[in-house]
């Protein structure tokens, strides 16, 4: 295995790169790649910075590239779902481009061409992603809980309740929202390569969100991020 591991920003890597030993550094296409050992896997970190294009430009470059083999991305979301609380982990089963809508086109969600709308995760990455969860979230105080379910990803950072009431009736399933996982999924897909993406909840996507995203993403996601990826490391 060689890891690809995506995070859109700094804060939701931190540490990593430190973590890494026999580290090299490459820039390609305006990001760093830095390529090391990561508590003996062969792994690539880099940072996509927001949205679906960065995010799948990111990927298609791991694996094109770096020639990485699996891709894992990790950081915060906005909760889909009232079960789903700030300080909890969502991991990926399924991806979905909530503003894909090409209808009449095509169904909306599909993405045109492909058959798709919603990708499923590896389900071994995925397994392990969520044994690595579940080991940290068991030492971390006020019970936050594991979920495994689908995520939603668009160009938008959603702030508004009636934003998130929408894409939920059109999605009830939906547990998290965030701006990359399923561009990722998509590139994936299409290239054959295993994935895996996991998500902090740092707000729940409504009038607070950009608050609540700003300090858990500095005094949390990065804490959560590192001891995760050193459990699945490990697994
Ligand atoms: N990532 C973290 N919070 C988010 C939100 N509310 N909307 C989209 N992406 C997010």
């Amino acid at each position: 295995m060689r890891l690809g591991i995506i995070s859109a920003l700094a804060e939701e890597q931190m540490g990593l790169i430190d973590a890494m030993h026999n580290v090299e550094k490459h820039v390609h296409g305006m990001r760093e790649y830095t390529a090391g050992k990561l508590w003996d896997i062969d792994a690539v970190c880099v940072l996509s910075r927001i949205g679906k294009v960065a995010a799948a430009m990111t990927a298609s470059i791991l694996v094109e590239k770096f020639d990485v083999t699996h891709i894992v991305f990790t950081g915060v979301a906005g909760s889909g779902d009232v079960g789903v609380r700030v300080g909890d982990i969502v991991v990926a089963e399924s991806l979905v481009q909530h503003d894909m809508d090409a209808s009449p086109l095509f169904p909306r969600f599909e993405i045109p061409l492909t058959g798709q709308s919603h990708i499923a995760s590896d389900r071994d990455l995925t397994r392990r992603l969520a044994l690595a969860a579940r080991e940290f979230l068991q030492e971390e105080p006020g019970t936050p809980q594991l979920h495994r379910g689908l995520i939603a990803s668009g160009d938008q950072f959603i702030k508004h309740r009636a934003q998130l009431g929408a894409l939920k009736d059109a999605l009830p399933d939906l547990l998290a929202v965030e701006m990359e996982g399923a561009a990722v999924a998509q590139v994936c897909f299409e290239l054959g390569i295993p994935f895996g993406v996991i998500r902090t909840i740092s707000d729940n996507a409504n009038e607070d969100a950009a608050v609540d995203f700003m300090e858990f993403v500095h005094k949390v996601a990065s804490r959560y991020a590192f001891s995760v990826l050193r459990n699945f490391c490990r697994v």
